[in-house]
């Protein structure tokens, strides 16, 4: 079928929840993705910073190939192989105890609210279940993620939503502080938001935000599905300060392509659950533990990292060199493979132009253009993007001055 074809199809039979991008994809090799045309695409985007080793990395396909063999699904009322290992592997990284299985970020979201009541136990009933998160956060779709999200268009149409969530504002101390109390059972973080156009909480606000949640005996939760694993040339976002939170949260690219999530927790906070407290039918599946666990072989090799570290830092710098060249451009944001552009004007027509060009990336925030590319990214593909971008910014910055000159 062609792209015409399907996207009728879809028209009239799924719930129309996306606006998808005009692209049927067929292949993916790399970070390149082809469409039924036999058309390349670079891509920036990566899957949602899921695909972090790309779209057929031969180590995973030789698992996958593998494990076609043998076993794709065991319930978790039944013993498998990989499951402890990965859950040891996560746990050497992040420093974190416990660690239970999910399949999605808004899924791993849901389990850390549950488990930060679980862990305030009958404090509960005397008001301690509210749960502060920062304005311009986004940790998921369910009702209980959606929650914790700040956009009010994402909000507002599913009210009532969870009681007791309070936002706090990015970097402000004072309204830190303010919103403490002893009625506070969890902190929730994204140390980057993703979603909200990759803006980085600060180093000072993050250290209050820890000691805060520690005098009122309150949880840290950092939200890493976007941000973790790697993205940032760290194995965690947060690590960059040094905080110790008592949950994170990894998804995205856990299983390099399949669903898979995780809740990390201190061993005093996982003691607040028990069988039967929680569960997920398909976390923590063979299949994508096995994939998880090379995809995690991999990030541990020391080069892997410090190659991350490395190609970030030079997308950086062809994107601060784009800044120069287009001085209207606001802001370049980001840390190693997750960096944002901030445009004056909307940037839906420079993610159509760049499909165009075959250059795969989003805009968030109406106005931020977001990179996360897979992570195997060479020098060599950052030119190519950068070279690709830089002529569709020309025609649409200068396109947007003549109507501000008119
Ligand atoms: C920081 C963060 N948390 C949670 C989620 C929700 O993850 P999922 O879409 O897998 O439910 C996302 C998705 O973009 C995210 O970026």
């Amino acid at each position: 079928m062609t792209l015409e074809q399907i996207a009728q199809l879809e028209s009239q039979t799924l719930i129309p929840t996306y606006e998808r991008l005009p692209i049927l994809a067929t292949r993916g090799e790399g970070c390149f993705l082809y469409d039924e045309h036999g058309k390349r695409y670079l891509d920036f985007l990566g899957g949602l910073a899921v695909n972090a080793l790309g779209y057929n990395h031969p180590a995973l396909m030789a698992v996958l190939r593998d494990s076609s063999e043998s076993l794709l699904h065991v319930s978790n009322l039944i013993y498998h192989p990989y499951q402890a290992p990965l859950a040891q592997k996560l746990s050497a990284i992040s420093g974190l105890d416990r660690v239970f299985f999910a399949n999605t970020g808004a899924e791993a979201v849901e389990g850390a609210l549950k488990l930060a009541r679980a862990h305030a136990g009958r404090a509960v009933s005397d008001g301690r279940f509210v749960i502060l998160a920062m304005e311009n956060s986004f940790h998921g779709r369910t009702l209980g993620a959606l929650s914790v999200t700040w956009p009010e268009k994402y909000r507002k149409p599913f009210e009532p939503l969870l009681p007791g969530i309070k936002f706090v504002r990015v970097n402000d101390l004072a309204h830190l502080n303010q919103s403490f109390s002893e009625h506070v059972a969890a902190l929730m973080v994204e140390v980057i938001q993703g979603e909200g156009g990759v803006v980085e909480l600060e180093e000072g606000f993050l250290r209050a935000a820890q000691q805060l949640c520690r005098t009122h005996g309150a949880l840290l939760i950092c939200d890493e599905i976007q941000c973790g694993l790697g993205r940032t040339g760290r194995f965690f976002a947060y690590q960059k300060f040094g905080l110790e939170p008592d949950i994170v949260l990894v998804a995205k690219p856990l299983a390099a392509g399949l669903p898979l999530a995780a809740i990390l927790a201190r061993q005093r906070v996982a003691e607040a659950f028990h069988p039967g407290s929680h569960g997920s039918t398909f976390g923590g599946g063979p299949l994508q533990c096995r994939l998880a666990l090379k995809f995690l072989e991999i990030l541990e090799q020391p080069a892997f990292l410090d190659h991350v570290r490395h190609v970030g830092a030079y997308l950086r710098q062809k994107l601060l060199g784009l800044q120069e060249e287009f001085s209207s451009i606001r802001e370049v944001r980001g840390d190693g493979l997750i960096q944002a552009l901030e445009l004056p004007l909307p940037g839906k027509e420079v993610v159509r132009r760049g499909l165009e060009a075959g250059l795969i990336f989003n805009c968030t925030q109406e106005r931020v253009l977001r990179f996360l590319p897979p992570l195997i990214i060479e020098e060599e593909h950052v030119n190519q993007f950068i070279e690709g971008l830089r002529p569709i910014l020309e025609t649409v910055l200068a396109a947007q001055m003549k109507g501000v000159h008119a």
